[in-house]
C-alpha cells in the first residue's frame, strides 16, 4: 500500500506486517469491542476471576494506543454491562470499580499523549458517586484533545439506551407542543441515543469466540461487520486489532444494495443468509466531533 509505520509507534515484526497490508484509505471510522474472556483466562491459570480483569487492563492499553496511533477516529469499549452489576458477586463488582478508577487515573497521561478524548455511555448516574467523580475528572482532563474519541460503555444496556431515547423524545415533545408535533424517524431516534454525534460502528469485534451481541449497541450495529476472535481479552493486543481491521477490509459492505457486479457476494449466497435485501439505503456516517453524553 506504499505507507510506513506511524511515527513514534513501536511495532514488532508481526504488527508491522499486518499494518503494512492495510489500506489506509479504508480504515473503519468507528470500532466497537466486546471485551470478553477475562474469567476464562484466569481459570486456565488457576487464578481468581479478578486476575483476568486486572490482566485485561493491559489489553485495553495496547488496543487504545494502537487504534489512536493508526488514526481510528472512534473506539468504543464495552467495559461493564448493566447486567454485570446486577448478576455478579459484589466483590467482583467492587473490584471492577476500583480497577476502573485506577485506570482513569493512571492512563490519563497516555490518553493525553495520544490526543485521545474520553467519553462514556451507559446509566452513569447509577454508579457510585466516587466513581462518577473520577469519570468526570478524566473526561474533563481530556476534553480538549482532538484525536480519537474513546468511549467506555459502563453500566450500559442497549435496551435501556433505547428506552431512555424514547423517554427523551416524549419529554421533548411534551415541551414542544405535544405528540402531534413529534417527528419519529431514524434520525430522531439516533439523535436521542447516548451515541448521538458518533457514526455507527463499521466494525464490531468480540473476543473469546462467543457469537452474541449481549445487549451492546443494538441500534447502532445494524450494518456493522462482525469479527469474532478466539483470543481471550487479556491476550488481545494491537496486533489482534490490526488483524480484525484486515479482515474487515476484505468484507463486501452493501447496506442492502448489490455488489459492483450487480450481485450479492458468493460468501453470502453460499450460506443462504443474506438478510439485508430489505434494508433502507443507509450510508456510512462520518464522525461529528461535537460533544455527546
Ligand atoms: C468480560 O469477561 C469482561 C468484563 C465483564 C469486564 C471488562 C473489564 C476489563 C477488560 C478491565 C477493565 C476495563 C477498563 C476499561 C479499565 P468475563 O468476566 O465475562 O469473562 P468470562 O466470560 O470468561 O467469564
Amino acid at each position: 500500500m506504499g505507507h510506513t509505520v506511524p511515527a513514534g509507534m513501536k511495532m514488532d515484526r508481526k504488527e508491522t506486517e499486518v499494518y503494512l497490508r492495510l489500506d489506509r484509505a479504508r480504515l473503519p471510522q468507528h470500532i466497537a469491542i466486546i471485551m470478553d474472556g477475562n474469567g476464562r483466562w484466569a481459570r486456565r491459570r488457576h487464578m481468581p476471576r479478578v486476575a483476568g480483569h486486572r490482566a485485561g487492563v493491559a489489553a485495553v492499553r495496547s488496543t487504545v494506543e494502537t487504534a489512536a496511533r493508526i488514526g481510528i477516529p472512534a473506539l468504543t469499549l464495552y467495559a461493564f454491562s448493566e447486567e454485570n452489576w446486577k448478576k455478579r458477586p459484589k466483590t467482583e463488582v467492587d473490584f471492577l470499580m476500583r480497577l476502573l478508577c485506577r485506570y482513569l487515573r493512571e492512563e490519563l497521561k497516555t490518553l493525553n499523549d495520544n490526543n485521545i478524548r474520553l467519553n462514556y455511555i451507559g446509566r452513569q448516574r447509577e454508579l457510585p458517586p466516587s466513581v462518577q467523580c473520577e469519570m468526570e475528572e478524566a473526561s474533563c482532563a481530556t476534553s480538549k484533545n482532538t484525536g480519537m474519541l474513546l468511549t467506555l460503555a459502563l453500566n450500559y444496556s442497549a435496551r435501556s439506551e433505547i428506552v431512555d431515547a424514547f423517554r427523551a423524545l416524549a419529554e421533548a415533545a411534551a415541551r414542544n407542543g405535544g405528540l402531534d408535533h413529534m417527528t419519529v424517524d431514524e434520525q430522531a431516534i439516533s439523535e436521542h441515543l447516548y451515541t448521538r454525534g458518533l457514526p455507527d460502528p463499521d466494525l464490531v469485534i468480540r473476543t473469546s469466540g462467543e457469537m452474541r451481541l449481549s445487549n451492546f449497541l443494538l441500534w447502532q450495529l445494524a450494518y456493522s461487520e462482525i469479527y469474532v476472535t478466539q483470543t481471550l481479552w487479556p491476550d488481545f493486543r494491537g496486533v489482534q486489532l490490526l488483524e480484525g481491521i484486515e479482515e474487515y477490509q476484505k468484507r463486501d459492505r452493501r447496506y442492502g444494495g448489490l455488489g459492483p457486479d450487480g450481485h450479492g457476494s458468493d460468501r453470502h449466497a453460499a450460506d443462504g443468509h443474506s438478510h439485508d435485501g430489505h434494508a433502507s439505503e443507509r450510508q456510512p456516517a462520518r464522525l461529528n466531533t461535537g460533544p455527546h453524553a
